[in-house]
């Protein structure tokens, strides 16, 4: 049956920007400091984890168990390095491709929206000069659950009064695409086939896509 979508809700981290490399900066720094190895397979498993997931998934590798008031001390120093490093970011670090589908999705009518667990979403997209694009917003400041939780992709979806069936995520990470057929949402994997398998389809980028491949691979 064709499908048509009311809305697309895309995560932000590796699906509109590439921040994995200023996250990957800034936990390796935190990580040589705790005597940790932490490699870009780490990286790569803590996409789409929120800051506290991604913390106790180093320290569980190091083997070290820390009270509380120091873990937020810690994740404050990683953030404070997260920050200086994106800064200086803009628009020349968005993904080919990505505006332009986004400005086709709002010039037919589609919804758009963002759900990321990043708790700097807001200000990405603002370094970015796209903030303006997304009706809601929905990041890791306004969720309890982490992906594969749904929550975040549902709270968008609760936001424009559409059914999950209705509306499109965008995920680069195992657990984002998860979160999204947890939410019963249709899945668009980001990225890599063998990495992201369990999504309905994978795109390698947004480069020449358009809302009507993205109806045929649907429908
Ligand atoms: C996700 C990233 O979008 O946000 C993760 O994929 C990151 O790598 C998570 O840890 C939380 O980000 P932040 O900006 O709140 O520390
Ligand atoms: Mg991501």
């Amino acid at each position: 049956m064709a499908f048509t979508p009311k809305a697309c809700l895309f995560d932000l981290d590796g699906v509109i920007v590439d921040t994995a490399k200023y996250h990957f900066t800034g936990w390796k720094r935190l990580a040589d400091e705790l005597g940790i190895p932490y490699t870009h397979e780490d990286n790569e498993q803590l996409k789409g984890v929120s800051r506290v997931g991604s913390l106790e998934y180093i320290l569980e590798k190091g083997g070290l168990v820390l009270d509380n008031d120091t873990k937020v001390r810690l994740m404050e120093r990683k953030n404070a390095q997260y920050l200086e490093l994106v800064e200086t970011m803009s628009s020349a670090e968005l993904f080919p491709g990505v505006v332009d589908f986004i400005d086709e999705l709002l010039g037919a009518g589609v919804k758009v929206g963002l759900g990321s667990s990043s708790r700097n979403a807001a200000l990405i997209l603002d370094l970015c000069g796209i903030a303006d694009r997304f009706e809601v917003v929905v990041d890791g400041n306004g969720i309890t659950f982490s992906k594969p939780d749904p929550e975040v992709f549902l709270k968008g979806a609760h936001y424009f009064g559409f059914a999950p069936q209705d509306c499109v995520v965008f995920e680069d990470a195992v657990a984002g695409i998860q979160a999204a057929l947890n939410g019963k949402f249709r899945a668009v994997g980001v990225g890599k086939q063998e990495v992201l398998s369990q999504a309905e389809v994978v795109i390698s980028g947004f480069e020449g896509f358009t809302l009507s491949k993205l109806e045929q691979h649907l429908s």
